[in-house]
């Protein structure tokens, strides 16, 4: 789950204007920063939920001064990048990611020694400022290519930068390669438009693809990469509609960076205009109200560890930013707040825009159904029922396009980027009550993930301890050997059993295991069965049949929305479809958002650790060494276990893939380094943009066997096949895909066995065939 930081990145219009009144020359940047939020502040409009008034623009040059201006402490910073760098030993990709494969669509990164070098940099006082060492992680973080480790270290979010205009990349017809366009250009329809050629004196591709070393996106493949960079309006709702309280706005990555990239973005459109765009910045606190006027207090205030009468302060502070947001949220729309979507659902999640984002379609007078599956996300406030709610929408979904005797299902999960795990499995059984949905996955056999699993799996019922930590951890089959099975489908006999390890790579892994859905834990994890367990059977053994259903994605697709559309494809049997990309013909993958299977963030493992600690160390009156020794743990191993407690900065959060998604046959290396075209790819037109049922209808197109929309060369492109990610190289790296931006020249030729012209449904019976022999799964 998760995007980047969860952002605020909620914003005032840009048509705000920023004060450039009176300032001395003498001001403190930070001070004047303060002053331009207070000015702009007093102009916000509440009017559209978009621009939620949270933030306020200010300067971008001024702010980045400011930025410069904070100070670091080099002796507290080896501090915190020592804790960093154990909650980073429970990555579960370190050794694939310093030695992937040759599938692998991005260059290799030894992340542990690169957070050496930040601990020698620090100790060796090289950081002359928090910008420096900021720089340095959000560089390791975006060379990851994994949304699911993000750094929220002191520093890496303070500020954010962001443009006037958004861009897109459409074709003209959906044959031509697409250009890139100014997306209100676009959206208008405007009479005489004409292609952005250059950026900032280099040509627009040269120019993105620098950029995309220099911001995160998160996204392990350039064409998922390049369409994080565009506006997608279904990006923009799976963030901000997922959420019934704050603000959680999210835009495109060229739109938006967290990387300070000059004053402004220069460009020539092909009829020869140029323009300039201007960036602002927003803070992610608001100046004033924190008593902020320098760096240096920003150092102290926000940086610094908090006493705790300085922290309560910050909580109200905190409070004090959020003052407006409620503002817009007063009523709940029911469609889609993005003049692209359609008006008329036949289903919507209960609070939908705000807590809720499912909503469904009828098409072409019934005979296509659309499930709009922007997010996984359960809402947060009130998680159980919200995850009921996702799945009642689901089910009232399909009960209504079977009564309507739709044809073509079409599953848009475009901008998903995940949620809560056990609604992507649900899903999954919705359409196929009775299809077993296992899928393998396993961990990095580490020390402290020893000590955790140990204690979780082996505590018996009956004390503070297990009833705490069953609370926050009940039915996570990573940590508790009880709710999982090996891959033959057996019990563990204990923790030790499961955790091997097992030499992979030079590296250490547990051995792979399967979510065990008999284990009342996990059916009830989400306070309902799981469709097709218990008492939930629907009246149907698959909702539809697999060749009438077609998934949509983006490349964003990641976390739980890898596993569910995993399950779909290699055990449902399902086509899929990747739109958008690189301007160029051939194959695209579409699950490029991560494909790990859980993330755990350091906050959530500290109070793991603290529960742990209280209760399982020694205390005046009490000693614990027998049941430490019964569940084969030391004291020193439990003292061991990281905590940021008696860390001097306030801000240093990670989170780390700790789940690798992992297949049967291929079991050594994780579904992260795997490649996987979808089935056909479609360009985004200028239809599209204005109207999403046109890239719905093409899709139900695909569905019914017609790929004559598909880009040349990206019919059953290489790994699409069922069980089939690919390890080996797909005949073309980075470097080729960039090289040949805009040219239709084909990087692979395309398969001559096949018949790619109308072959579509003649694959998927084939494919139908491989699924009912199939015994194992992926995913997580
Ligand atoms: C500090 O450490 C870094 C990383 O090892 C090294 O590149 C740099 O030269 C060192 N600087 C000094 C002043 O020793
Ligand atoms: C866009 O404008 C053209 C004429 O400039 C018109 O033919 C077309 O129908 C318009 N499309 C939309 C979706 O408004
Ligand atoms: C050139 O293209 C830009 C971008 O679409 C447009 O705003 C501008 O009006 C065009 N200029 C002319 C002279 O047509
Ligand atoms: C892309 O290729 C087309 C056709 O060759 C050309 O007209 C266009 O200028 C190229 N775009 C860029 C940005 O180079
Ligand atoms: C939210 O709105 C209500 C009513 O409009 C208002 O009373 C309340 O103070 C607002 N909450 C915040 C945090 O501003
Ligand atoms: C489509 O289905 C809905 C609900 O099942 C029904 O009310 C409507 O009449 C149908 N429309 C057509 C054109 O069949
Ligand atoms: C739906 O909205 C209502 C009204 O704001 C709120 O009380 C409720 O908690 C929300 N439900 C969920 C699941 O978020
Ligand atoms: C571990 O899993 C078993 C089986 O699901 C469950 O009964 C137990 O409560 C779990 N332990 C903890 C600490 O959550
Ligand atoms: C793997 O585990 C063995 C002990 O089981 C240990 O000696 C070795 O250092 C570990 N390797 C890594 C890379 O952690
Ligand atoms: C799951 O189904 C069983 C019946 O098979 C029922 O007894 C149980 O209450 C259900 N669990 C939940 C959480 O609804
Ligand atoms: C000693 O035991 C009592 C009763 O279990 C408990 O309330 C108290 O906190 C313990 N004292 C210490 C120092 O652990
Ligand atoms: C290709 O299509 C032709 C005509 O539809 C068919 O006879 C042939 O078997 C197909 N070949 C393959 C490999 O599917």
């Amino acid at each position: 789950m998760g995007f980047h930081k969860s952002l605020f990145m909620a914003m005032s219009a840009m048509r705000l204007t920023i004060s450039t009144t009176a300032q001395s020359i003498q001001s403190d940047p930070c001070q004047i920063v303060a002053n331009q939020q207070v000015e702009a502040q007093s102009k916000v409009a509440l009017d559209n939920p978009q621009n939620f008034p949270f933030k306020v623009l200010v300067d971008a040059e001024n702010a980045y001064q400011c930025y410069l201006s904070i100070p670091i402490q080099n002796e507290k910073a080896v501090t915190v990048l020592e804790y960093q760098k154990e909650v980073l030993s429970m990555y579960s990709t370190l050794a694939f990611l310093k030695k992937p494969p040759k599938s692998y669509q991005q260059p290799a990164i030894d992340v542990l020694s690169r957070v050496d070098e930040m601990i020698d940099k620090a100790k060796n006082g090289s950081y002359n400022n928090l910008n420096e060492y900021a720089s340095d992680w959000s560089a390791i973080n975006i060379a990851a290519y994994d949304t699911h480790f993000t750094v929220s270290s002191a520093g890496t979010s303070l500020f954010y930068w962001i443009l006037p205009e958004d861009i897109v990349s459409v074709s003209i017809d959906g044959k031509a390669l697409p250009q890139v366009y100014a997306y209100n250009d676009i959206a208008n329809n405007v009479s005489s438009f004409s292609p952005i050629v250059e950026l900032n004196g280099q040509s627009i591709f040269d120019y993105l693809q620098t950029y995309l070393t220099k911001t995160y996106t998160g996204m392990l493949d350039p064409h998922a990469e390049w369409n994080a960079l565009m506006y997608s309006a279904a990006g923009l709702f799976s963030r901000w509609g997922s959420k019934s309280d704050g603000p959680n706005m999210y835009y495109g990555a060229f739109r938006l960076s967290l990387t300070y990239n000059g004053p402004s973005v220069k460009g020539k459109f092909a009829n020869g205009t140029q323009f300039e765009w201007k960036y602002m910045a927003g803070a992610i606190s608001d100046f004033t109200a924190s008593e902020i006027s320098s760096g240096q207090q920003i150092y102290d205030k926000l940086v610094l560890k908090k006493t705790s009468e300085a922290g309560k302060r910050g909580e109200e502070m905190q409070k004090r930013e959020l003052v407006d947001q409620n503002a817009s949220a007063a009523s709940f729309p029911t469609s889609v707040p993005y003049p692209s979507y359609p008006k008329t659902p036949i289903v919507v999640q209960r609070n939908f825009t705000r807590g809720g984002t499912i909503s469904g379609y009828l098409l072409a007078e019934n005979s296509t159904g659309v499930l709009s599956l922007p997010s996984f996300e359960a809402n947060k406030n009130n998680e159980l029922s919200s995850a009921r709610e996702f799945n009642v929408a689901v089910a009232d979904f399909i009960h209504q396009c079977r009564e309507a005797g739709t044809k073509k299902i079409v599953i848009d999960v475009t901008g998903n980027g995940g949620g809560t795990i056990l609604l992507g499995y649900d899903t999954f059984r919705q359409f196929f009550p009775k299809k077993d949905p296992e899928a393998l996955a396993r961990s990095r056999a580490t020390p402290y993930w020893n000590t955790y699993g140990s204690i979780i799996s082996g505590l018996q019922p009956g004390s503070k301890l297990y009833d705490e930590l069953t609370q926050g951890l009940a039915g996570a089959p990573d940590l508790n050997s009880s709710t999982s099975l090996s891959v033959d489908s057996e019990r563990w006999s204990s923790w030790k059993d499961y955790f091997g390890p097992v030499n992979i790579n030079q590296d250490n892994f547990t051995r792979p295991y399967k979510y065990d859905f008999s284990t009342e834990g996990v059916v009830q994890a989400l306070s309902f069965n799981i469709t097709g367990y218990g008492d939930r059977q629907p009246n149907y053994d698959e909702a539809f049949p697999s060749e009438d259903i077609i998934i949509v994605y983006d490349g964003a697709c990641g976390s739980t929305c890898s596993i569910f559309a995993n399950m779909m494809k290699n055990i449902g049997g399902v086509k899929s479809i990747a739109v958008g990309g690189i301007p160029q013909n051939g194959p695209m993958q579409g699950i490029a958002g991560t494909r790990g299977s859980q993330v755990r963030r350091s906050d959530v493992l500290d109070m793991v650790t603290k529960t742990i600690q209280e209760n399982l160390l020694d205390s005046g009156n009490q000693t614990n060494e027998a049941l430490r020794s019964k569940l084969g743990v030391t004291a020193e191993d439990i003292e061991a276990l990281p905590l940021s407690d008696g860390l001097p900065w306030a801000l240093a959060s990670v989170s780390v893939n700790t789940v690798d998604a992992v297949m049967k046959s291929k079991e050594e290396v994780p579904y992260q380094f795997a490649y996987e075209a979808a089935n056909c790819r479609l360009f985004y037109t200028m239809d599209m943009i204005r109207d999403v049922t046109k890239l719905w209808e093409a899709a139900a197109r695909v569905a019914g066997g017609d790929t004559s929309d598909c880009v040349p060369g990206s019919v059953n492109g290489p790994g699409s096949g069922i069980n089939e990610w690919l390890f080996d190289s797909p005949g073309f790296s980075n470097a080729d895909i960039w090289g040949n931006a805009n040219s239709t020249k084909l990087l692979v030729e395309e398969k001559s066995d096949e018949n790619n012209s109308s072959s579509a449904s003649g694959m998927l019976v084939s494919l139908s065939m491989v699924v009912t022999v199939l015994t194992m799964m992926w995913a997580i």
